[in-house]
């Protein structure tokens, strides 16, 4: 099998890929990476000499380069990760999320239709909106309610991959997932951001009361989600996948204060996030029943391998505080 995996440079595409690779070795891998501040090849060096392993560096919402590669390749299968991700950069600048997470989604559902190939979308719970501390768990049949620029843009691509399965036909799969965390995670985002300013003895801005809650997964476990649907989903079907481990925000800073070592004193209460969604939570069922699919990590085991992964992989993460991280491309291939 030959897949495209976009965005396998980001966080959740290279855990995806390094879980590929070992688990299917014979199958072929091209990742079309745009390499924007996300993305880092240094996630992916244990695979860059692998011979069923290529990169391509492209933006997918350019048209003409995703047809391209399309009709050069022959793919049998899309799994798309690659996106803005981050929600407070949607709300300082929502442009780059309407060109990836939209426009960028649409070229490659039409360049998989012109070349018959089956799609898997990686989407987001953000799409369902927010919850009240005791509604019931979002599951497939929730209605869209996004809320921020980048939840809005990626329930836009949710619908253009339905929109494609229901009048053409294109084989689609989508999964809507939980917050993830694990190795690879690019410090800007809750856990990684929190954890590598406590290694360098700075304080970690937690947003408003401290009381929002999401549900935590870890990521290998949305790879083996991704896989079992890829495997074995129905085709035009939506699958939500979650951790069955909802914290608040304080919560999870506790847990990496403890782990780390650390006091209450380094938490700093700054100004909330505009339009924050109070609590996302995910209802698992039909994944569970349909594709014997739940989550093996424990958020305690999973939060203390993720310390100890930052922990032992200080140069990783300083790169990219620093900023050197982006220059690895330049010195791999010469560009
Ligand atoms: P990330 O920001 O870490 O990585 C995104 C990757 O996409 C980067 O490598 C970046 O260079 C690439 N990319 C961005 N724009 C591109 C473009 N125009 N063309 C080609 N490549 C481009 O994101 P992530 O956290 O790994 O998320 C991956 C996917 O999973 C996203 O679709 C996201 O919406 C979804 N998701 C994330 C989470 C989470 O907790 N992180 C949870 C559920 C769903
Ligand atoms: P984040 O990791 O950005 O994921 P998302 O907003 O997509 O769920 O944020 C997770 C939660 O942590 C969210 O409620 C906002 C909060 N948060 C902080 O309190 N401080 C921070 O510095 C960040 C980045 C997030």
């Amino acid at each position: 099998m030959k897949i495209l995996i976009t965005g396998g440079a980001g966080f959740i595409g290279s855990n995806f890929i390094h879980y590929w690779t070992k688990k299917y070795p014979s199958d072929a891998i091209v990742n079309l990476d745009k390499l924007t501040y996300a993305g880092n090849l240094s996630n992916l060096r244990a695979v860059e000499k692998n011979p069923n392993y290529k990169f391509i560096q492209g933006d997918i919402a350019d048209d003409k380069l995703v047809e391209k590669i399309f009709q050069e390749e022959q793919f049998n299968l899309v799994a798309h990760f690659a996106a803005e991700s981050h929600v407070d950069r949607s709300i300082l600048d929502p442009n780059a999320f309407i060109q990836t997470n939209i426009v960028g989604t649409h070229n490659l559902l039409r360049a998989a239709l012109q070349n018959k190939t089956r799609f898997h979308h990686v989407s987001t719970d953000e799409v369902f909106g927010s919850l009240g501390k005791t509604d019931p768990a979002f599951n497939e049949k929730t209605p869209y309610d996004p809320r921020s620029p980048y939840s809005a843009s990626k329930a836009a691509a949710d619908h253009l991959v339905r929109a494609y399965f229901h009048t053409y036909g294109l084989p689609v799969t989508i999964s809507n997932c939980s917050n993830n965390y694990g190795p690879y995670h690019f410090p800007e985002k809750l856990f990684p951001l929190f954890i590598t300013n406590l290694l360098e003895g700075k304080k970690i801005p937690l947003y408003g009361d401290g009381l929002s809650v999401r549900d935590w997964l870890y990521v290998e476990d949305h790879c083996r989600a991704i896989d079992a649907i890829i495997k074995s989903g129905k085709i035009g079907e939506t699958y939500c996948v979650g951790g069955n481990s909802e914290k608040s925000n304080r919560e999870a800073t506790d847990e990496i204060l403890k782990l780390l070592g650390k006091g209450e004193e380094m938490i700093e209460y700054v100004a909330d996030r505009p339009g924050h969604d109070h609590r996302y939570a995910i209802d698992a069922t039909k994944i569970k029943n349909e594709l014997n699919w739940e989550p093996t990590v424990s958020f305690e085991t999973g939060l203390q391998k993720t310390v100890e992964w930052f922990q032992n992989n200080e140069a990783w993460w300083m790169h990219i505080k620093n900023g050197e991280y982006q220059d690895y491309y330049k010195k791999q291939y010469g560009k």
